[in-house]
């Protein structure tokens, strides 16, 4: 028998089940509030409240933990691979060397996109943001694969979701290839995951591109680093759009429109906008008062996170990443210097401290991927591209349940009140 949380209101006492998961906090199992006691909960931006029920990721805030399926994301990051990582998000367990050869042949197969998708390229500006085209297009291939979109049907299902891993790194390179104005790149088969996107965005026809193992492996990393993060604002516009029985490719272009924004996804090519605007370290602090005051909008952008009240863990792995890139690609970027050094300049004031404003994933994820040769723009498409996995393995989660429910909340209303209408000429 589970414990039961009482309630007093309107002279009456109820009590709710508690529920324990295995890791985290309890929660209260509000599903017959309403039914019982005719009041809603109110908690706009779902600070305390638990969608459903997961198991896939768990994060610890306080004590900056991550886990995908029980596995630290240290640890993921240091010894596992992208592909790895997303075969245990979708089937739980790590693979053996079978399963995952397996895995990566059939993703490999999947890689290519129908040939009149290359058209919708052609509707976009040239100076389209990457992820408007990411939004379009992949929103776009439920047109193309019918054969995939029974979301009743487990195979079709899988089918889908190896889609939507497959085909992301195409269709992100070949946003930045309509960018920049070359030559789409079909994939390659023997080449990674990873590797083939490298080569796909940077390789031209007229030239073998050759791919640099430590920008792979930093690459791979970090798709690791963004593969899934619990029910974050893109992942539970994912949920609630697939709980409506919509398919999975229009599911997960929702998830991309959510991510654009800068408090999300949008947050690492805005962290490195504000780098930039910061420039040298002497304006530090006149950007740190910046952010510390209420009438200014300006926040610093990688810092802070709804979850994490200690230093993000992905945000570890990312700044020494930046060390290994820089000296594997023999580069010097000022703009880490500067990252370093605000960091430390925030880390040791008290507003931060008190607020428990720490780095996060977006932090230094733009000072890699600029070292590449990335544009700012294609950031939140390389996340977007990575948090496929999670969606994809949150959504067949969910779909998988059978008490699965549309997602529909309810609200306080503030509105007027009944009242009748008025003809336009007695207004
Ligand atoms: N700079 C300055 N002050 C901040 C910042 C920041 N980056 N983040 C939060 N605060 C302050 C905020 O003003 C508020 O102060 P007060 O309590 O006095 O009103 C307090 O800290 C709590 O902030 P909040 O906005 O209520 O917290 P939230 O949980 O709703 O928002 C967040 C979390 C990530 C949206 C926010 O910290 C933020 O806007 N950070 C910058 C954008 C960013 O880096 N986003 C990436 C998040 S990680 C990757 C991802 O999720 O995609």
């Amino acid at each position: 028998m589970s414990d039961q949380a009482k309630l007093q209101t309107g002279g009456e006492s109820y009590e709710f089940p508690e529920l324990s998961g295995t890791c985290g906090p309890d929660v209260v199992d509000i599903r017959k509030l309403y039914a019982k006691t005719g009041q809603f909960t109110y908690d706009p931006g779902f600070t305390s409240t638990a969608s459903c029920e997961s198991g896939l990721t768990f994060i610890d805030g306080e004590e900056g933990v991550l886990l995908h399926r029980g596995y630290p994301i240290g640890q993921l990051a240091e010894e596992s691979s992208f592909m790895e990582v997303a075969y245990l998000l979708l089937n739980k367990e790590l693979p053996n060397q079978g399963e995952l050869d397996d895995f990566i042949y059939t993703i490999t197969r999947h890689t290519m996109v129908h040939d009149q998708l290359r058209q919708f390229y052609q509707g976009f500006r040239r100076d389209a943001h990457p992820m408007a085209i990411m939004c379009g297009v992949v929103g776009a291939l439920s047109a193309f694969y019918h054969d995939s979109t029974d979301i009743s049907d487990p195979e079709q299902r899988k089918i889908a979701s190896h889609r939507l891993i497959a085909k992301m790194p195409t269709i992100a390179a070949m946003a930045y290839k309509y960018a920049v104005g070359q030559p789409f790149l079909q994939p390659k088969n023997d080449l990674s995951y990873t590797g083939n996107f490298l080569r796909m965005t940077f390789g031209v026809p007229a030239e073998e591109y050759e791919v640099i193992p430590a920008v792979e492996k930093a690459m791979d990393r970090i798709f690791i680093l963004h593969a899934d993060h619990e029910q974050n604002a893109s992942t539970s516009t994912v949920r609630l759009a697939g709980s409506s029985g919509a398919n999975p490719f229009a599911c997960t272009a929702a998830g991309i429109a959510c991510l654009w924004g800068p408090a999300h996804g949008g947050a690492n090519e805005a962290a490195l906008n504000m780098l930039h605007e910061i420039g040298t370290p002497d304006k530090i602090p006149h950007y740190i008062e910046r952010a510390k005051d209420k009438n200014d909008p300006f926040r610093l952008m990688g810092f802070g996170h709804r979850v994490y009240k200690n230093y993000d863990p992905r945000a570890t792995v990312m700044q020494k990443t930046v060390r290994e890139v820089f000296e594997a690609l023999d580069v010097k970027d000022p703009v880490f210097e500067t990252a370093l050094q605000l960091e430390e300049i925030a880390l040791n004031d008290p507003y931060f401290q008190e607020k428990k404003l720490f780095p996060n994933v977006d932090f230094y994820s733009g000072i890699i991927l600029s070292a590449i040769g990335f544009p700012t723009t294609m950031f939140t498409a390389l996340f977007a591209l990575a948090r496929t996995v999670g969606w994809v393995a949150q959504w067949n989660e969910m779909i998988s349940d059978p008490g699965q429910k549309i997602g529909r909340p309810r609200q306080l209303y503030t509105g007027p009140t009944q009242r009748d209408y008025v003809s336009i000429d007695k207004r």
